[in-house]
């Protein structure tokens, strides 16, 4: 199978690429380096099964042969990158989906959309169920990614009815673990690097916002398995939807469903790293949500899939790859 992955040099990107890699396939990867790192898939520059373009995909996607699959990632996901770049976040969510679907539709392709929990907003029904429709703010700032994805979803359904495209949507709830940046912004990697450069933690609000993380390792096997499921052929045009339990096109939520405060992370991230309890409160971003917790009874029931990894298991991992990624910097 030949695969082309849109922001495959981005943190889940290039762990997708490195999973399909080592199972055998060939990958084209288009990624204008925006929000990722050509570190990220240095290993794979020059083999034979890996192609890697540097390319906005909003101006369009040419590859030449055989395509199996689509996947398109492409976006930045931190609040601090779509906060600092809202054009490209919408262009890429709307324009980028279009032309990556395009591709899909020409190559005879199945289609993976990374959508996210954001699709919910500041959700008023939790925890969060595929079902739910959500609360989103189209006008503050963070509806630039909120609405780009659900934008994203609406198009994607579109070239499913219309096209017959056999597409997939993977609702992503907040994961972490080994390439996410340094000033990436989110918060494990937030608290981590902090706690690891001894300066104080900061708590947006009160802490008390609950948030539901996800270790990239059992991302990556929901993801897979979305993938590689087999159309049941319940739904597409001239369906009745009377089975969207099982229709594998409406989205499926991946994420870990225990749910930590804010604080309890941070509480967590100090007692790992073993530094002395340093917090700093600042005020609450503008439609933050206040609660975020995966309904994954879906993935499971569809998937067979469950995540397997703990807060603790996957902070220890995460944490270590900081410790590397900080002396590395300070030897150059
Ligand atoms: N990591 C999470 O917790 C999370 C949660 C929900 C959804 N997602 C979704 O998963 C996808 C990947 O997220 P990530 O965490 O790896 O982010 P990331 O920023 O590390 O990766 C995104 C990649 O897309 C590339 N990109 C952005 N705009 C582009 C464009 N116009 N053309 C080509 N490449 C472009 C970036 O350079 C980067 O390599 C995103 O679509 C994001 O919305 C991630």
């Amino acid at each position: 199978m030949r695969i082309v992955i849109t922001g495959g040099a981005g943190f889940l990107g290039s762990h997708l690429v490195d999973r399909f890699l080592a199972e055998g396939y060939q990958i084209v990867v288009f990624d204008n380096l925006l929000t990722g790192r050509i570190e990220n898939i240095a290993e794979h520059l020059g083999t034979s099964r890996f192609e890697f373009f540097e390319q906005d995909v909003t101006l369009g996607l040419d590859v030449e042969g055989r395509v199996d699959a689509v996947l398109h990632f492409a976006s930045p996901a931190s609040p601090v990158d779509y906060l600092r770049y809202p054009i490209q976040t919408l262009k890429v969510g709307s324009m980028g989906t279009h032309k990556a679907l395009g591709l899909a539709k020409e190559k005879g392709a199945r289609f993976l959309l990374a959508s996210t929990s954001e699709v919910y907003g500041d959700p008023d029904v939790h925890p969060q169920s595929e079902s739910y429709w959500g609360h989103v703010n189209p006008v503050g700032p963070r509806g630039v990614y909120d609405e780009a994805k659900r934008f994203a979803e609406a198009m994607t359904m579109a070239y499913h009815r219309v096209h017959g495209l056999d597409t997939r949507i993977v609702r992503i709830f907040n994961t972490y673990g080994e390439r996410m940046r340094l000033d990436d912004g989110r918060v494990v990697s937030n608290f981590v690097v902090q706690a690891l450069q001894g300066v104080p933690l900061t708590i947006y609000g009160d802490g008390l916002q609950t948030r539901s993380f996800c270790f990239v390792s059992d991302l990556l096997e929901g993801i897979v398995r979305l993938m590689l499921h087999e159309d049941t052929g319940m739904s597409g045009e001239g369906s009745s939807y009377m089975c969207e339990d099982l229709d594998i096109h409406l989205p499926v939520n991946i994420g870990n469903p225990f749910e930590y405060t804010v604080l309890e992370l941070a509480q967590c991230v100090v007692d790992l790293t073993g530094i002395s309890r340093l917090i700093e409160f600042k005020p609450l971003p503008v439609d933050d949500p206040k609660v975020r917790k995966p309904d994954v009874s879906r993935a499971m029931k569809l998937l067979s899939w469950e995540p397997k990894v703990s807060l603790q298991c996957g902070l220890e991992s995460t944490i270590s790859y900081f410790q590397r990624l900080l002396l590395g910097k300070e030897m150059v």
